[in-house]
């Protein structure tokens, strides 16, 4: 039988933290305005709460090789990481106008990775699940059930 070969997080619904949305919109925006994009001229910041109530963040930074351009989220959660992992439960990620800004395809990935399907991520109409942003994800768990010929 094949294991996991790594720690991924699981939700514990108990242990969830109120969301308090001002504080991860105000977050968002205040990233936003440390984002370093000369050349799309998109300021975006990120903000997110843990399980366990810390706040991560991140904020998009490009590069004249346009292709290595690293989104707002992925500074999320190279925080998230560097802080001490567990799992995301809700997010909020904003443009420089402050408004909330759809995650590409890409960061909806990774943000699933580490907040699953029940993970809230803020819309202008109002928080919605992951799950309905990227529905049928491929996860971790399809690295054990998939592998072999
Ligand atoms: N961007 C993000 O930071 N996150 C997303 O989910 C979408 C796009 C950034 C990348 C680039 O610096 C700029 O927005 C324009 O694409």
């Amino acid at each position: 039988m094949l294991q996991r070969p790594f720690a991924v997080w699981a939700p514990r619904e108990s242990t969830v933290p109120e969301i308090d949305w001002n504080t991860l919109r105000s977050g968002a925006a205040a990233m936003a305005a440390q984002a370093y994009a000369p050349y799309s001229g998109v300021f975006v910041g990120a903000c997110g709460i843990t399980e366990d109530g810390r706040l991560v963040r991140g904020c998009n930074v490009e590069s004249a090789s346009y292709g290595l351009t690293l989104c707002a989220e992925c500074g999320l959660i190279s925080d998230l990481v560097a802080t001490g992992g567990g799992l995301l439960v809700a997010v909020s990620i904003a443009a420089g106008d402050g408004a909330p800004l759809a995650p590409c395809g890409r960061c909806r990935q990774l943000l699933h990775e580490h907040g699953g399907a029940a993970l809230l991520v803020d819309r202008a109409s109002g928080p919605c699940r992951m799950g309905e942003l990227l529905p049928e994800a491929f996860s971790p768990d399809d690295l054990v059930t998939r592998a072999g010929r």
